[in-house]
């Protein structure tokens, strides 16, 4: 069974593309086959990290039916063992998709034959990206040391699993009543947690208490620290991991710290991976990364109900201040 990870993050720009292409690296260097996603669609970038030229089809044409399943889309890189799904770069406007669009790929990627599929995703917490990261429950989350980058990324956990939450009751009942205006309150600082929401909702059945608890405990995604700068940011990590298990009831996983360095600007501009070209503090956190993600163990998926009520969760959701 492959292992498919999407990596996202509250905030632009903290390395998310730059880390899922040395991650898929590093994975293929001690041998495993990995195919990288790029899902993030409006902005696929991750051709230029990986050196290739933006002429190939890719998942713009599966949105378009104008390739027939994903495993046709998949390309071979440089590297040996790493495979390529292009974004939209020659079909601009795939950005909007509808949700049977994002089910029919979420239910296709398993079937892919590799040992990792990394899924890059566009930054933030819109339905396009959170319904990418919901299902598979080992998603990494990227942030850079600074508070808002990480409050964001906390939002960014708790608006996946309000939507996950949310979407497993049908469309207008009472628990998604319920569901909706749990969200609408302040969880920080209260008191209460998911586990509070999972009592209520215990209260009207006492399967559902047990499903969203269940749910809670197969979530558990990881956070990588990038750009970090000093020793002090090694714990924000260890912070985020503790908000995360009071107020959202998950456990997170601290993947890694991973450090600013100069050279990477480079590599980029040079359109070769970093980790190809260097042995440094860098390589070696994306190792131990790699090894960490290797020694967590596949769980299952997340179901959610197929239908595309119209209702965008940051609305419901008070940002943490
Ligand atoms: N560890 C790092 N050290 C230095 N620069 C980095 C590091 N990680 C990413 N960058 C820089 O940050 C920029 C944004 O990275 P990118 O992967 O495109 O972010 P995202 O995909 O999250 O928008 C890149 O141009 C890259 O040069
Ligand atoms: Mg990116």
């Amino acid at each position: 069974m492959n292992r498919i990870i999407p990596v996202a993050s509250g905030k632009g720009g903290v390395g998310k593309s730059f880390l899922t292409v040395n991650l898929g690296v590093t994975l293929a260097r001690m041998g495993k086959t990995v195919i990288l996603v790029d899902l993030d669609l409006g902005g696929s970038n991750l051709h230029t990290f990986l050196g290739i030229r933006n002429t190939q089809t890719g998942i713009g044409h599966y949105l378009n039916k104008q390739a027939d399943s994903l495993e046709s889309l998949v390309i071979p890189t440089d590297i040996n063992k790493l495979y390529f799904i292009p974004g939209d770069g020659l079909f601009t406007g795939a950005a909007q998709q509808h949700y049977f669009q994002k089910m029919k790929i979420i239910k296709e990627l398993p079937g892919l034959v590799a040992d990792y599929i990394l899924l890059d995703l566009g930054a933030g917490t819109s339905h396009n990206i959170v319904d990418y990261f919901i299902p598979f429950p080992q998603g990494i989350v990227v942030t850079v040391p600074e508070t808002t980058a990480i409050l964001n990324a906390y939002s960014f956990l708790k608006t996946a699993l309000a939507r996950s939450i949310f979407r497993s009751f049908p469309p207008h009942s009472e628990e998604r009543a319920l569901v909706q205006n749990f969200f609408k309150q302040r969880l920080e600082g209260s008191g209460s947690s998911l586990f509070t929401l999972a009592d209520r909702l215990g209260e009207i059945n006492p399967e559902y208490a047990e499903m969203v608890r269940d749910k809670l405990s197969v979530f558990y995604p990881g956070v990588i620290i990038n750009m970090g700068r000093s020793v002090s940011d090694r714990n924000l990590g260890k912070n985020l991991r503790v908000i995360s298990r009071k107020n959202l009831g998950i456990s997170l996983q601290y993947l890694g710290y991973v450090e600013w360095m100069n050279g990477v600007s480079r590599s980029i501009t040079s359109r070769k991976p970093y980790c190809l070209e260097h042995k440094d503090n860098l390589t070696s956190s994306l190792e131990s990364i790699c090894r960490r993600l290797d020694s967590l163990v596949p769980e299952k998926s997340i179901p959610l109900y197929e239908d595309d009520e119209d209702l965008d969760v940051l609305n419901w959701i008070q940002p943490p201040r």
